[in-house]
């Protein structure tokens, strides 16, 4: 690599690639700690009820086994902050899948060897896992997810839609989806005889699991070590802390000895969230001209019986197109659910897929282009706010996405163009993100030798984090790259916020400016060959980030997607989808692009093959493994292209940025969508669009 520094923005590589393709990067549950047993997770197989009893007899007398905890002997936990890491502490069964015992043993085989031996009665109540539109639990929440409220209201909805000559009125159902990380959650722990708790743990945010296991064994933060060094993807499922944390935790203190838990596959869609059902009616009213004067989303989701959590879909049509009068509601009913929880684009993914597929709905009714729908539309402030935008980069996209696609000669009529047995079609929507940032700590180091090392409990996720961080501080610096070392990952680092709200470079990007200024303040300052131990800087961004700015900040962008559909197999395949993204100064751009094509894929996957199906009488997911949960590969994903605009925003951070790492998803299934409708001239309101769905509507 060069040794002249690289502007910010450069496509550096990422710096823990070797060790990951040869394999010597160490994940949670390969840590090889002397003496370590393992830990295997005995679910519940009723969706509804309480332990009567557990017979361990045969279990503990299984080879190797050393111990089995349940709500009867596992340690007692004080006060965790989450309810689902409330594991054994009593008799009840919220759900399908909950952990009702864990098996401890000197190898894997033989935990599950004990588990498979265990006798566990229940007594099972009355369950109800099937979201409907009438469903007497219904309630209005006080706020949606992200402290958004749940119900505003503009102007007056319902006389403006009546008195609207074009309107459309649809309802769109989103399946619940799962996240499915390569890596599955799983942890390990070890306690010292000081009583230090010592966690490995597969999580996007080491702080806050370290402040968790404090706050459920009742110790000080300081008796705690959260290790997330390396991280196999997390797409929010590991965004707050998972059960396995705590388990793993309980069962080292229960024997003394380092644990590990790693989960099994057909665990995850019980234990580790995933993205809650919704409903979704939106009503658009426009002018013939094609400009809206009245948006309503309204949204029914649920959640379990353990915590209120709220997908906030309607939150993105606050913020999207202008209209002087608007609705957007939430209502949630609590149901014998495993918990949901956080998706890349929570909020965003769903409700934009309901709201862009309706654009293109009304696009069709006006007979007008939706990108020309959507141009006519763009608010010059902030729809629900009246804030203006610091920037708002969605006309651009739609524009030069439409020139690089070539969306021009596109003829709008559905249904008519043919290959063969295959109907094409192209769609379009819009994308948005909101710009967060969370305070954070971190320290810059100078060494006599001329290298810099930097500090800061940020995690890579595998979004390049390390990378784009050290590239920062190189920046400020006006240091070589390779000069400038980077410790993350690990709770006794800076405390700093989790891989979350793409707001993690923002967040520990500024962090890292700050502490990197100050020393080169200090540098600059100083005369002479620096100390043996050299010169370190420590920064604490808790007032910048605290402070409320006068704008309303997004990121935007745009999908064009085209699609082939076998009229006689029922199978969408894609042929290209093209996105472009205005996001501020994109600070690397080969991870940049790795983040916005992989929120895309996710994004194809939930138009076109994910789906989680609870079942009634069961009370859980079907699809409980890879083989029938289709997450999509690279033969699913043939041409795929993102581009971005570079924005010069100066209300953001020092470093210009807004997030990247949800954008991608946001209405790329409502693109698919659109793309299918034109190709088949059939409008599916429901995901993913796999064969049987689309054979029995093409019929
Ligand atoms: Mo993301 S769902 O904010 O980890």
């Amino acid at each position: 690599m060069s040794h002249a520094p690289q502007p910010l923005g450069a496509p550096a590589v990422r710096r823990e690639g070797r060790a990951k393709v040869t394999g010597t990067a160490r994940y949670a549950a390969e840590r090889g700690l002397p003496g370590c047993l393992y830990a295997w997770v005995v679910p519940a197989t009723v969706p509804a009820g309480r332990v009567t009893a557990v017979r361990t007899v045969d279990a503990l007398a299984q080879p190797g086994v050393h111990s089995v905890l349940t709500h009867d002997n596992a340690p007692r936990l004080h006060e965790p902050d989450d309810p689902i890491l409330a594991v054994l502490q009593d008799d009840r069964v919220p759900h399908r899948g909950w952990p009702v015992a864990l098996v401890v043993a000197d190898s894997l085989a033989s935990a599950r060897a004990g588990a498979e031996a265990l006798h566990i009665t229940y007594e099972t109540t009355e369950h109800d896992v099937v979201l409907t539109e009438d469903h007497a639990g219904l309630y209005t929440p006080e706020e949606a997810n992200g402290g958004y409220p749940a119900v505003r209201e503009r102007g007056d909805f319902d006389r403006a839609f009546a008195e609207s000559p074009v309107r459309v009125d649809v309802t769109y159902t989103l399946e619940p989806l799962h996240n499915h990380p390569m890596e599955p959650h799983a942890s390990t722990a070890r306690w010292s005889p000081e009583g230090h708790l010592t966690v490995y743990d597969s999580s996007q945010g080491a702080t806050k699991v370290r402040d968790s296991l404090a706050a459920a064994f009742g110790i000080g933060t300081d008796k705690v070590t959260a290790v997330s060094e390396h991280v196999g993807g997390g797409f929010g499922s590991k965004g707050t802390p998972r059960p396995q944390a705590v388990l793993a935790a309980m069962a080292a203190l229960h024997t003394g000895r380092p644990v590990e838990l790693a989960l099994a596959r057909r665990q995850m869609p019980a234990l580790v969230g995933h993205r809650a059902p919704t409903v979704q009616r939106v009503r658009l009213g426009a002018g013939p001209d094609g400009t809206l004067t009245s948006v309503a989303q309204e949204i029914i989701t649920h959640t379990s019986t353990i915590k209120e959590f709220v997908e906030q879909a309607a939150v993105p049509a606050r913020v999207m197109y202008g209209s002087p009068h608007s609705r957007t509601t939430h209502r949630v009913a609590a149901l014998n659910v495993p918990s949901p929880s956080w998706m890349r684009a929570p909020g965003e993914a769903p409700g934009m897929y309901a709201l862009e597929s309706a654009m293109d709905e009304l696009a069709a009714e006006l007979s007008l282009d939706p990108v020309e729908l959507r141009l006519r539309n763009d608010p010059a402030d902030e729809p629900d706010s009246g804030k203006p935008f610091s920037s708002r980069g969605l006309a651009a996209c739609l524009r030069e996405g439409a020139e690089r696609f070539g969306w021009q000669d596109r003829d709008p009529a559905p249904g008519i163009r043919r290959e063969g047995a295959l109907l094409l079609g192209t769609g379009v929507a819009s994308a948005t993100y909101p710009v967060y940032a969370s305070p954070g700590h971190a320290s810059a180091h100078a060494a006599p030798d001329g290298t810099y090392r930097i500090a800061i409990n940020a995690t890579d996720i595998g979004t390049g984090a390390r990378t784009v961080l050290a590239q920062i501080a190189a920046d400020v610096l006006g240091a070589p790259l390779d000069d400038v070392a980077i410790d993350i990952g690990d709770s006794d680092l800076p405390d700093a916020s989790l891989a979350g709200g793409s707001s993690g470079t923002a967040s520990w990007g500024w962090a890292v400016h700050k502490a990197a200024s100050g020393l080169a303040e200090r540098l600059a300052a100083h005369t002479g060959p620096l100390p043996d131990a050299g010169v370190t800087v420590t920064a604490d961004t808790t007032e910048e980030t605290a402070e409320k700015s006068p704008y309303a900040r997004h990121a935007f962008g745009a999908h064009f997607a085209e699609v082939a559909v076998d009229t006689r197999t029922g199978e969408v395949r894609m042929r290209r989808m093209l996105g472009v993204f205005a996001a501020g100064r994109i600070l690397n751009s080969r991870t940049g692009r790795s983040q916005f094509i992989g929120g895309m894929t996710m994004g194809i996957g939930m138009a076109l093959t994910e789906g989680s199906t609870l079942d009634p009488v069961f009370g859980d997911f079907v699809e409980s493994d890879l083989a029938s949960y289709h997450v999509p590969v690279c033969a699913d994903v043939a041409a795929i292209e993102a581009h971005w605009i570079d924005e010069d925003d100066p209300h953001l951070n020092p470093m210009g940025s807004k997030g990247i790492g949800e954008i991608g998803i946001v209405g790329a299934a409502a693109a698919v969508g659109n793309a299918f409708r034109h190709a088949t001239g059939v409008r599916l309101r429901t995901l993913p669009l796999t064969p049987d769905r689309v054979l029995t509507h093409l019929a």
